[in-house]
């Protein structure tokens, strides 16, 4: 997704909006640009990597305390130089950068292209840039007032930075939709899409609402009034993420890192919140959701990609323990699909980023149908977080790597501590049977370090399978949505052709599919399906498919069947997903990197898809 920086005080501005850009390098970008206003505003913006940005810059005159910079993720206009962002208004007096989409902009380009005005890009964000000025010249107001009047033409998503050439001590923003974090220092201000840029610099941050504008001029007060000229007071947070946690920590991608922290951030998840001695678990961000929980007629998860899959983990959850009908939906089909919902239904929406456009519009159409709604975010003061009755943060740390890792069994642990807690209120589970299942999830974060040390293992099982060109992943109940989340992770950052399928439903297509090129990965843990899942790797076998599997350890019978067994300790029938996943992480980074795939930022990928 598109990034934003941008920087107004008394130091140098271009170091820190390069580093800035390398920041938000995460959210997946196909081009960058840069404007600084030292008495000429001037833009400079290329196709490709911030490194050729600031190669391409190199020794050019990029003195001044104010400017703006943008990695943009191609959505309106091919990704090359002149689509690039920040984009010029007709004069070269304004130059703006937008993360989002204007939905209307095809009616008001040809509307500006009547009144004379020539368009360089074929980017919505152009036309928002024209029309400003054409408001401010042919109304003969101030910047801050045409961009307020513009915005109240504007249908769609924005996050807006604009910097104006007659007023070198003052930036404008707005937000709908897109995010955007004010970072406030001393006699400086920060603009950007989320708080990583920001870290370093300041602890004070606001974020903006929608339809918020920010007005910020050296040496005064951050202004913040709303589009339809409402004064509001801004309300400073403190950011509690550290430097740390946005560097590699000495391993080669922050995907490999994110998925060593596991065993961290899941206990980071459980923090404060179960407490194995007393027998109790304490969300304390639904507490007064609680019996609306409990009293659900249905529950409803949306999200999207791998929080999906975690939403199907907790369908299985939810439903055991707390006996609650569960439907998960693709936040990008239940928003268009016209859903019956009431107010004894519950949603729950899942949401790493909190910014994911599909799943937000999924969260806004179940409040106008008067669902409640509950949240499960890993950024904090995220809009979906921001947008929900109540909810839960999964403290997994920022996720920097484009594929979700350690998020997954967060939004997993979450799901569970949700699910116990609606069970023990309703009674749908007996005080041993809560208890022994407290003990063994407080054993986790300990399983997952031993689950790690398979590292090596998977490695050398990569390298023989790192040329496949398609793999099937299958598994049963619990492990089906691993089966769905591996295929996800192999397919997004080594390109190759994956599939996740339920085991049994093999036999009603895909098996035509099997043959000795086609490696099939099995989780074959012993609970549940155990010896159903048995007959199905026989028959993948029969068809001399290279099989891997994963299995709980010293199981023997699988090991007869597989040409690869990787072992996975012990653990609870609905907590095997937290350990059977990691082995299906490891393995997809190996083969991508042995590929040479960018890990952290795979082709056409964002971090955070804030547009549909
Ligand atoms: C997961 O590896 C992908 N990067 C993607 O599917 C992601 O899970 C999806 O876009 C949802 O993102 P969210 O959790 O931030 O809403």
């Amino acid at each position: 997704m598109c990034g934003i920086i941008a920087y107004l005080g008394e130091k140098p501005a271009y170091p820190i909006l390069m580093k800035g850009l390398y920041r938000l390098e995460y959210r997946g970008y196909d081009s960058a640009g840069i404007a600084i206003l030292n008495k000429e505003l001037t833009v400079i913006k290329t196709r490709g990597k911030v490194s050729e940005l600031e190669h391409f810059i190199n020794g050019k005159n990029l003195h001044g305390t104010i400017g703006i910079a943008h990695t943009r993720w191609a959505t309106h206009g091919e990704p090359n130089d002149v689509n690039a962002h920040p984009h010029y208004s007709q004069s070269k007096n304004l130059a703006i950068i937008h993360n989002g989409i204007i939905e209307n902009y095809g009616t008001l380009r040809k509307e500006l292209i009547h009144r004379g005005y020539e368009f360089r890009s074929n980017t919505d964000t152009e036309t928002l840039i024209h029309l400003i000025e054409d408001i401010q010249i042919k109304e003969g107001v101030e910047l801050v007032e045409a961009v307020r009047i513009a915005l109240n033409q504007v249908i769609g998503a924005y996050a807006i930075v604009i910097i104006s050439k007659n007023d070198p001590d003052m930036l404008i923003a707005a937000r709908k939709s897109s995010p955007l974090v004010v970072g406030i220092g001393e006699g400086e201000f920060f603009l950007a899409s989320d708080a990583t840029p920001l870290i370093e610099h300041t602890k004070d941050v606001v974020y903006l609402e929608d339809e918020e504008l920010a007005i910020i001029r050296r040496g005064h007060e951050l202004k913040i009034k709303t589009i339809k000229n409402k004064e509001k007071t801004p309300y400073i947070q403190k950011m509690e993420l550290n430097l740390s946690a946005l560097e590699k920590g000495g391993y080669e991608h922050f995907m490999l890192k994110e998925i060593f922290e596991q065993p961290r951030s899941i206990k980071d998840s459980m923090r404060g919140r179960l407490n194995v001695k007393k027998g109790t678990v304490k969300l304390g961000g639904i507490t007064e959701y609680e019996q609306k929980l409990v009293n659900a007629r249905r529950v409803i998860m949306v999200a999207c990609g791998t929080s999906w899959h975690a939403a199907l983990v907790g369908e299985y959850i939810f439903e055991d323990l707390a006996r609650i009908p569960v439907e998960v939906e693709y936040a990008s089909e239940f928003r268009y699909r016209h859903p019956i919902l009431n107010e004894d239904d519950v949603v729950i929406a899942i949401s790493q980023s909190g910014e994911t456009a599909d799943t937000m519009a999924a969260i806004e159409l179940a409040r106008d149908k008067g669902a409640t709604i509950i949240g499960i975010c890993n950024v904090v003061g995220s809009s979906i977080a921001r947008a929900t009755d109540a909810g839960s943060y999964t403290h997994a740390g920022p996720e920097i790597g484009v594929a979700s890792t350690k998020a997954f069994t967060a939004q997993i642990t979450i799901l569970l501590l949700m699910a116990l807690t609606i069970a023990e209120k309703k009674g749908t589970i007996s005080r041993l049977r809560y208890q022994e299942i407290l003990t063994e999830l407080e054993q986790i974060p300990e399983k997952v370090t031993e689950t790690l040390k398979v590292n090596d293992q998977v490695k050398f099982i990569a390298n023989l399978y790192k040329d496949s060109r398609n793999a099937l992943y299958l598994g049963r109940g619990y492990n089906f949505p691993v089966a769905l989340e591996g295929a996800l992770k192999l397919k997004e950052i080594s390109y190759i052709h994956a599939e996740g399928y339920p085991a049994a439903e093999m036999k009603h297509g895909p098996i035509a599919l099997i043959d000795e090129e086609m490696p099939v990965i099995f989780i074959a843990t012993n609970k549940g399906t155990y010896e159903k899942v048995l007959i199905n790797i026989e028959e993948v076998k029969t068809r001399k498919a290279k099989i891997i599997a994963i299995v709980t350890e010293h199981d023997e019978r699988v090991a007869e069947l597989a040409d690869h067994v990787i072992e996975i300790p012990e653990t609870e029938e609905m907590l095997v997903p937290l350990l059977a996943t990691i082995p299906l992480q490891l393995l997809s980074y190996h083969i991508a990197t042995m590929r040479g795939c960018n890990v952290d930022q795979p082709r056409n990928l964002a971090k955070s898809v804030t547009v549909e």
